[in-house]
């Protein structure tokens, strides 16, 4: 197949894209309004940008009424999130919280999760995510409906017994992160690895 993407309507472009660039790492970014109240949405239109500074990206949308998605509103007034990594202990709970709850609901209690204090941000980190990263926003790039937040990493929270402190690394088998596959249900593992060195 040949497809010529301005030709399909935007949601089956989304679709399609969505589903071929797999398996993409999901953020479950946490956030707090301005009237101070915690916010937690999944996030799979994320990455790893760079490392010198350390940033990373994702891209939280528009609701189908055109508001933006509360993320997005509160990184906008307040100017910091944490993205808190996704492992299979934690994936049905980042589910939940991807739920349309009504504004200033808290998706943590309704997702059955717990909130622990940051370091260096007000948004707090989510207790049972295997890492968690605090962020300032860096700046939000508007291209066309899409809005992609950039945010400068300033402080990392690894769950002890995924990290080697002697090599300073995270242990090869110890993260079990999921990956977002085909729009809009499907998941992967990431227990499957294999080693491959790279030539010289
Ligand atoms: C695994 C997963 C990944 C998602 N990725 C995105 C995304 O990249 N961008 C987006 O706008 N919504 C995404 N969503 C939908 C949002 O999580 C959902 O709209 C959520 O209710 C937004 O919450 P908020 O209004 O509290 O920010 C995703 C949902 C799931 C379950």
């Amino acid at each position: 197949m040949e497809i010529k993407l301005d030709t399909l309507a935007t949601n089956r472009a989304y679709g399609l894209l969505a589903s071929l660039v797999t398996p993409r790492p999901i953020a479950l970014v946490t956030t707090i309004g301005a009237d101070g109240r915690v916010n937690a949405a999944p996030f799979s239109f994320f990455n790893l940008m760079g490392a010198r500074p350390p940033i990373c990206a994702f891209a939280p949308g528009d609701r189908d009424s055109g508001i933006p998605k509360d993320t997005a509103l509160n990184i906008r007034a307040t100017h910091e999130f944490v993205v808190n990594l996704v492992d299979e202990a934690l994936a049905e709970a980042m589910n939940r919280c991807a739920a349309s709850l009504p504004h200033g609901e808290n998706e943590l209690s309704h997702a059955g999760l717990q909130s622990a204090p940051s370091r260096m941000v007000k948004p707090p980190r989510i207790l049972e995510a295997p890492a968690s990263l605090e962020c300032v926003e860096w700046g939000t790039l508007q291209i066309g409906e899409n809005r992609m937040v950039i945010g400068l990493i300033k402080y990392v929270h690894v769950q002890d017994r995924f990290y080697d402190p002697e090599k300073q690394r995270i242990l090869p088998q110890g993260l079990m992160t999921v990956g977002r596959m085909a729009s809009p249900d499907w998941y992967c593992k990431t227990g499957d690895r294999f080693e491959m060195k790279r030539p010289d």
